[in-house]
C-alpha cells in the first residue's frame, strides 16, 4: 500500500512547495481543496494530513474551513500558519489579530523535547508570514517553540496534532526539510520508499491493466512531458501504442527531422510523422491577430490529428502528458490561474473521438517527470529541453507568419540556443528564445543605410510558467548573441533584450 500525505489547500502561495518537499523526502503527497469532504479525504487513506497556510485571517467572515470531521482524524495532523490557527481555534485556544504583521526571517527557540524538532538546535531560523497569533493554547496542547512576537509551534499532548506558525517548506527556513522529515518519519511513521523508480514500475503496471489488449495513440510535441508519457505507455503495451508527431510548419530549425529520428531510432517508438506544414502556413497567411492565429493552429492540429487517429484501427485510448500542476489548478480555491492557462491547451481533442484518457503523469511535478525520464533512459538533451509552446514559432513572430519570416526567426533562435548552451546556462533557465518583431528600423552596414527587422531576446527563470523573472544574462553573452544574429541572419539589423517579468508581462510575446 502506497503511503500518502494529504495537504488541504487553503490558498497559501507555498502549498505546492509543501507537496514537493514531502515528495523529496520519499513520501507521496497530494493536494486537495480545503473544503474536500471527509469521505473524499478518507478514501485517500492518508498517513497524515497537513493544513496549509492561506491568505485569509481566521476572523474573516468568509474564512475557509475544512470539513469538521477532519479534526477527529485519528492520524497525525500538522497545521502550517493559517492551518495552525484553525487548529488552535477549533480545539479551544484563543487567536487574536496582531497589531503588527510578522513577516520575513525570524528566530524561534524550541521548548521541551518534541519529536517534531528532534536532532535540531535549540535556536532555529525560520520564515514567518502571519497577521493573527495564538494568545492562549487550546486545552491539552503545549507550546513547543516561541519567537519574540508569538508562539512558534504547538503540539497536543495526547493526540498527534502539531501546529507551526512558520513555513518549514521554504528555503528561508534552513532546517525546514528536517522538520518536515521529523513529521513524516517520527510522527506519521512513514517509510519514505516512494521513489521515481517505484513510481515508474507501478505506473507501467497500472497502464498495462488499464489498456488491457487495446491500442492507444499519443500526440508527441517533442517536449519532455509527452515523450515521457509515451515511453511509459510503450513500455506497458509496446507496439500497440502509435505516436503521432505533426509538423505544423512552426517548429524550430531541423526539429521535425531531428526529433523524429530520436523517437524512432533512440527511443524505439512507433511514430507516424505527419508533414502538415503547408496546410498550417496557408491558413495563417495574412493573419496578424494573436488569438486568431492560436485558433487556426488549434483547429488545424485537431483536424490533422483526427485524420491520422482514424487510420489506427481499434484504438480506444489517448495518451496525454497532463502534469500535476494542471490537475491542481483545476480544483484549487485559486480559480483565476486555471483561466489564464486554458488557452494553452491547443492539443485539446474533441470529445466525439470517444477516446479514453491515459494520463500517466497526472501525479507528477515537472522535475519528477524529468527524473522518470532518466529512469527510462531518455537522452539528457531531450529531458532537459526547455518548454516550447504548442503553437510554436507563431507566437514568437509578431504579426503575420510567412515562410521568409519563419526562416529568419529559426536562424536567430538557433543562435540563441547555441550560445546559451555554450555558456552553460541552458538547463538553468526556464526558457530562452528569440522573437521577431513587426517593425523595421534604420541601421548602417558597411557604407550603406539599412532598413531591416528587429529581433528581441527573452530569457526567464520560472518554476511553472505561471510567474517568471527575466534573467540578467551576462552583457558579453548578450553582445555575442547580438553580433552573431546581425551578422548571420539576413534582414536583421538590430537586437534588443526583454527585461520584463511576468506579471505584468507574459513569457511569450504573441
Ligand atoms: P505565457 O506567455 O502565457 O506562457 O506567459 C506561459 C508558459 O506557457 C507556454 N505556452 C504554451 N504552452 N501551449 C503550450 O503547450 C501553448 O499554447 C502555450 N502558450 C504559451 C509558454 O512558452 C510559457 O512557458
Amino acid at each position: 500500500m502506497r503511503e500518502a500525505i494529504l495537504i488541504l489547500d487553503f490558498g497559501g502561495q507555498y502549498t505546492q512547495l509543501i507537496a514537493r518537499r514531502i515528495r523529496e523526502l520519499g513520501t507521496y503527497s497530494e493536494i486537495l481543496p480545503y473544503n474536500s469532504s471527509w469521505e473524499v479525504i478518507r478514501e485517500h487513506d492518508p498517513s497524515g494530513i497537513i493544513l496549509s497556510g492561506g491568505p485569509q485571517s481566521v476572523f474573516a467572515e468568509d474564512a475557509p474551513h475544512p470539513d469538521p470531521q477532519i479534526y477527529d482524524f485519528p492520524g497525525p495532523i500538522l497545521g502550517i500558519c493559517y492551518g495552525m490557527q484553525l487548529l488552535a481555534r477549533h480545539f479551544g485556544g484563543t487567536v487574536v489579530p496582531s497589531p503588527e504583521r510578522e513577516y520575513g526571517r525570524a528566530q524561534i527557540e524550541t521548548m521541551g523535547s518534541s519529536p517534531l524538532f528532534e536532532a535540531l538546535p535549540l535556536q532555529l531560523e525560520v520564515w514567518m508570514s502571519h497577521g493573527d497569533r495564538i494568545e492562549s493554547l487550546p486545552p491539552g496542547f503545549t507550546g513547543i517553540a516561541r519567537s519574540d512576537a508569538a508562539l512558534g509551534a504547538m503540539a497536543s499532548s495526547d493526540r498527534k496534532i502539531y501546529g507551526v506558525q512558520f513555513h518549514p517548506e521554504v528555503a528561508h527556513t534552513p532546517q525546514g526539510q528536517k522538520i518536515l522529515g521529523n513529521f513524516l518519519f517520527n510522527v506519521c511513521q512513514c517509510r519514505g520508499d516512494w521513489t521515481m523508480a517505484s513510481f515508474t514500475k507501478s505506473a507501467i503496471a497500472q497502464i498495462t491493466s488499464q489498456v488491457g489488449s487495446s491500442r492507444a495513440i499519443c500526440g508527441l510535441s517533442g517536449g519532455v512531458d509527452s515523450t515521457v508519457a509515451a515511453i511509459l505507455v510503450s513500455q506497458a503495451i509496446g507496439e500497440r501504442l502509435t505516436c503521432i508527431f505533426v509538423d505544423n510548419g512552426l517548429l524550430r530549425k531541423d526539429e521535425f527531422k531531428g526529433v523524429l529520428s530520436t523517437f524512432r531510432e533512440t527511443l524505439d517508438l512507433n511514430v507516424v510523422g505527419v508533414d502538415a506544414s503547408q496546410g498550417f502556413l496557408d491558413l495563417l497567411a495574412g493573419v496578424k491577430d494573436p488569438e486568431e492565429k492560436r485558433k487556426i493552429i488549434g483547429r488545424e492540429f485537431i483536424r490533422v490529428f483526427e485524420i491520422e487517429a482514424k487510420k489506427q484501427d481499434q484504438t480506444e485510448f489517448l495518451v496525454q502528458g497532463t502534469l500535476y500542476p494542471d490537475v491542481i489548478e483545476s480544483v484549487s480555491v485559486k480559480g483565476p490561474s486555471a483561466v489564464i492557462k486554458s488557452h494553452h491547451n491547443v492539443g485539446g481533442l474533441p470529445e466525439d473521438m470517444h477516446l479514453l484518457l491515459v494520463e500517466p503523469l497526472r501525479e507528477l511535478f515537472k522535475d519528477e517527470v524529468r527524473a522518470v525520464g532518466r529512469e527510462l533512459k531518455i537522452p539528457e538533451d531531450l529531458i532537459n529541453r526547455q518548454p516550447f509552446p504548442g503553437p510554436g514559432l507563431a507566437v514568437r513572430i509578431i504579426g503575420e507568419v510567412t515562410p521568409p519570416r519563419l526562416k529568419d526567426l529559426r536562424e536567430a533562435d538557433q543562435i540563441v540556443e547555441q550560445e546559451i548552451k555554450s555558456a552553460g546556462l541552458y538547463t538553468q533557465i526556464w526558457q530562452s528564445f528569440a522573437i521577431l518583431l513587426p517593425i523595421k528600423t534604420v541601421g548602417v552596414m558597411g557604407d550603406g543605410r539599412t532598413y531591416e527587422d528587429v529581433i528581441a531576446i527573452r530569457a526567464v527563470h520560472s518554476l511553472d510558467g505561471m510567474t517568471a523573472d527575466w534573467v540578467p544574462l551576462p552583457y558579453d553573452l548578450l553582445g555575442h548573441i547580438s553580433n552573431r544574429i546581425v551578422n548571420e541572419v539576413h534582414g536583421v539589423n538590430r537586437v534588443v533584450y526583454d527585461v520584463s517579468s511576468k506579471p505584468p508581462s507574459t513569457i511569450e510575446w504573441e
